[in-house]
């Protein structure tokens, strides 16, 4: 099932928080509408800084939680990684700065009810929209225990959510390119072993690109069913200027807009 995917809205919000949970790493809290509250996982926002010129272009960031309030709004968190310009302002920016949030954008995960073991995969900050799937796919009724989470990044700093998807109930493999946390490798070594399970019916994965090829792979060799969201550079993020295109195998004239058509796609089209 995929969750019914609401019209986007663009709205100015107030940030609530923006703390630095590691390194790079930052999250921010703001209040947002309560149409949030049907966001699928997987799917994004666009933000501008209302009182900045610069970038010209909104910048797309993956929804990492909508949270709803007892009273009053509910809010929603980003978790992203300083990378350019509009990522180190934005992590400057305290309490009671303004955001100019369109969203939610974008099509989802699919989320049911898992009744066999799935994996999620997450790469660096990939992590970001897993979070809101592993708490989707728990208020579906998927039974936690059937759930493996493997996170993956160059080094210990990279790991991140951790405690969050222990907390859930999955079982959380950490793994890390330098060995300075959890298995010395690539993430999808860990995968690859999980993937022997004959019982296995789901990979959900977001990362780089490249890990991204490597879980449809192991997937498409075992049989089993396999969504990953790919990221590409955008420029409207509403499906009008081709900026996002990616080659898929499902369209005819064999491009699908990332910001459209994905981010979440069947790994069998690309
Ligand atoms: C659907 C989607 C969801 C995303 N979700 C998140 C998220 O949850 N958290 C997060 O931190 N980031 C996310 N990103 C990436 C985020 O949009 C970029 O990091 C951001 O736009 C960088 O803006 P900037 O001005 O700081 O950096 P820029 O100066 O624009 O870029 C800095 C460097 O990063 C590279 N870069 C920028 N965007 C991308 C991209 N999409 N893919 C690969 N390289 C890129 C640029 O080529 C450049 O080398 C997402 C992107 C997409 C398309
Ligand atoms: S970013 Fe413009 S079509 Fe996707």
């Amino acid at each position: 099932m995929v969750k019914k995917q609401n019209q986007a809205a663009r709205e100015t919000v107030i940030l609530a928080g923006n703390e630095r949970i590691s390194d790079s790493y930052f999250r921010l809290t703001a209040d947002c509408d309560s149409h949030y509250l049907e966001a699928a996982a997987g799917q994004f926002v666009t933000l501008r800084m209302p009182d900045q010129k610069e970038p010209l272009l909104r910048r797309p960031f993956s929804i990492h939680q909508v949270l709803a309030a007892e009273t009053g709004k509910p809010q929603i968190e980003i978790l992203y990684r300083v990378v350019g310009g509009f990522t180190e302002r934005l992590s400057q920016a305290g309490p009671g700065s303004l955001l100019d949030l369109l969203g939610p954008l974008g099509r989802g995960f699919s989320v049911k009810h898992h009744h066999q073991p799935v994996a999620i995969v997450a790469g660096g900050i990939g992590v970001a929209p897993l979070v809101f799937l592993a708490s989707q796919l728990k208020d579906a009724g998927t039974d936690m225990d059937q759930v493996s989470v493997f996170i993956g990044g160059r080094s210990e700093n990279d790991i991140l959510c951790q405690n969050f998807f222990k907390k859930l109930g999955t079982r959380a493999v950490v793994a890390t390119e330098d060995g300075s946390a959890g298995y010395h490798g690539l993430v999808t070594a860990p995968l690859e072993k999980w993937a022997q399970n004959k019982e296995a019916s789901m990979i959900y994965a977001c990362g780089p690109h490249g890990m991204l090829t490597a879980v449809g792979k192991i997937a498409r060799s075992k049989n089993i069913a396999c969504e990953v969201s790919i990221e590409t550079l955008m420029a409207c993020g509403l499906g009008v200027c081709m900026g996002c295109a990616v080659k898929t195998q499902d369209k005819t004239q064999g491009y699908s807009h990332v910001c459209k058509d994905g981010p979440v796609f069947d790994a069998a089209v690309l």
